[in-house]
Order: C-alpha cells, then structure tokens, then sequence
C-alpha cells in the first residue's frame, strides 16, 4: 500500500510498555512529539572495512537503537482514528453541548493506544502550527484508567498529566475544578482516555469513574476519544449510563490482521526500516505468509519478531534475518495462543 510508509517522527521510546505510563504527563507527551533523528546509514563492506574499532562499535551501537525504537506504521487503524478524530474534533468546534466522541475498541495488541496517540499527535502539531509559540497551550490530555480505578484516581490521573499537584486533602470536587480550570485555560481540544476496559459498570466505583468522565466531557470543551479492550463486549455501553455513551460515540473497532495487501505492506513497511548490512532487500516479503501464521496478523508481535530478529542479527554478526532467525525470536503469549483462530479473508 502506497500510504502504508512510515509516519516521519512517529517513533516511540524503546520500551513500549513503559510508553504507556511515560506518556501520561504533559512532559513526556511533549518528549514523544519530538522528532527524532534519521535512521542510521548502511555503510558499503568496503566503507565499513575503513572503520577504526570504536567506530565500528559506534556504528553498532546506533543500530542496535535504531531497531529497538518503535517505527509507526500508517495502518489503515491509525488513518482511521485520525480522520474520524480530527472530523470530530472540527465538527465539535461550536457545540456548547452534547460533543461526540470516538471509541476504538478491539482485541489486546492491535494497536489501539498507537493509533489514539497518533491522531494526539497530530491534533498537537496542527495547533503548535496554528499558535506558534504558545507553550501555555495543552491541546492534548492523554490518561489512562487505572484497575479498580475510583473516581477520585481518575481525576488525579488528570491532575497529573497536567502537572498539577494533587494536595491531600482535596476532595474530588477540588480535583475535577482544577482540571477544568486547566484545560480551559490550555485550550485542551483532544482528550484521550485508554485502557476503558478497566471500568466495570456493574459496580459503585465504576459507575463513579463513568460519571466523572462524563462530567469531565461536560465542563471541557474537548473532544474525548476513548480505547479499551472490546468494550462493545463490557457493560460500559449497556444500561442507562451506557446508553447515553453509546448515543454519543462513534465506535471504531480495532482486529488483528487477515492476510491481505494491508498485512503485505506492513510487513515491507517494516522490512524497509532494517539497517543490516547483509539483508537482501525482499527476503521478508517472501516470507509476509509465513509471518502471518506465526503472528497470528497481531501486529504487535509481527513487529516484536522482526525488531528481535534485527538486533540478534546484529548482535551476532550475520547482518541479516531469515526464517530461522525470525523463529529463534520467541513469540508473545497471545500470538502463540492466538493464531489459528485468525480471520484470512477481508477483514
Ligand atoms: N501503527 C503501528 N505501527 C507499528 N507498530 C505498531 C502499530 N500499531 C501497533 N503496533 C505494535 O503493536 C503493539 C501493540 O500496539 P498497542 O497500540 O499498544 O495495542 P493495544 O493498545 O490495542 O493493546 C505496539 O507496541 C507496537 O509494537
Ligand atoms: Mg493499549
């Protein structure tokens, strides 16, 4: 697919489980807008014989982060969170009320929290070009909802996005007015909740943080996008509170890849980021069916396997992946657990 390319910039810090909790203050959110710096060269056998033995270990060294760096990839999930994000967003510019809202819903891995952080990202970058120089701007709050979250923890999760300190003895109500303040003052256009699924309806505290969501969307003229684990599947859209959130928000389901042109061009897409400097160029395109079974289409584990098989390749010497060292990569739990049960036609 021609706009499958890489996102310039779109990089995430090496360890992607930490990336959850990094972006969740307005520093690190900022720290992930940066740019960061281009892949490193492939130097020619001959170029790289010319090198001293630091230099080689410095060359080495820049490799070995290029490949444990997350390259986003332009996923038909990630183009679809983006223009219906930013659609909202332009559509609730002048509602004084009832603002809509997205929710991206799918299995665990397919890629949910990569693609609300992007269309975060971008909502970002539109307004620092529109309001250039206007540091006192947060036009994204990214948070996510704690397990057995209470209402009081989300709201703190605001405050600390924001940098605000949460004093000991401020009830929610102070919490909530702080945030509001904030975002009123930052022009917050975009908020961003994930990991939904760790709100049960069915009790008190839940039902709790449910309404002080709701509350939130009500006081903060933003829209609010929300990513859970199959929340279609939970009680957050059933009942009468459920109800109302299901009237409001567009669902955008996430699911792991069938194997189609889309699988094919992700996988050249990630092909094409590899600096090794005795890969051919094709070798896992050819292999794009065999990846699929492995990965069972999670495109977290496609692109765990080929960054692993990356840097053993490094690490070891040979300078290029094969079907062999993609198998010497171990596999996460859910694609090993999950592939024959994959979807190979349309999706
Ligand atoms: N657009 C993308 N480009 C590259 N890798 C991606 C992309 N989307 C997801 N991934 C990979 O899949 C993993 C899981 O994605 P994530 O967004 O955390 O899934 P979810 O939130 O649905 O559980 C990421 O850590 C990353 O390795
Ligand atoms: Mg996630």
């Amino acid at each position: 697919m021609s706009d499958n390319g890489p996102i310039p910039g779109g990089f995430l810090e090496g360890a992607e489980e930490e990336a959850g909790r990094y972006l969740t203050t307005v520093d690190g959110w900022r720290h992930f807008l940066c740019e960061e710096p281009p892949a490193p060269a492939l130097l020619s056998a001959k170029e790289y014989a010319q090198l001293s033995p630091s230099e080689k270990e410095l060359d080495e060294e820049n490799r070995l982060d290029h490949h444990a760096r997350l390259l986003v990839v332009a996923t038909s999930t990630v183009r679809h969170t983006v223009t219906c994000g930013r659609r909202l967003v332009l559509l609730n510019r002048h509602a004084i009320s009832a603002r809509r809202g997205l929710i991206v819903s799918g299995p665990a891995g397919t890629g949910k929290t990569i693609a609300i952080t992007q269309l975060g990202r971008s909502h970002e970058l539109l307004d620092r070009a529109r309001h250039p120089g206007r540091a006192e701007r947060i036009p994204v709050v990214y948070i996510t909802v704690p397990p057995a979250a209470t209402a009081r923890m989300v709201a703190a999760e605001f405050a600390r996005f924001l940098g605000l300190p949460v004093r000991r003895p401020w009830n929610i109500t102070d919490i909530i007015e702080a945030v509001v303040g904030v975002c009123t003052d930052a022009r917050t256009g975009l908020v961003l909740v994930d990991e939904l699924h760790n709100i049960s309806l069915t009790t008190r505290h839940g039902a709790e943080v449910a309404d002080t969501l709701k509350y939130f969307s009500e006081r903060i003229p933003a829209t609010f996008v929300y990513a859970g684990i199959n929340i279609e599947q939970t009680t957050l859209l059933s009942g009468t509170r459920g109800a109302q959130i299901a009237g409001r928000f567009t669902l955008l389901p996430t699911h792991p890849f069938p194997y189609s042109t889309e699988w094919k061009g992700l996988v050249a897409a990630l092909e094409n980021t590899l600096v090794l400097r005795k890969h051919t160029p094709g070798t896992l395109a050819i292999l794009d069916r065999y990846l699929h079974e492995r990965t069972g289409g999670m495109i977290g584990a496609l692109s765990h396997q080929i960054r692993g098989a990356a840097i053993d390749a490094i690490l070891s010497g040979t300078e290029k992946i094969t079907r062999r060292s993609l198998a010497a990569v171990p596999l996460d739990f859910t694609a090993e657990s999950s592939s024959p049960a994959v979807p190979r036609g349309g999706q």
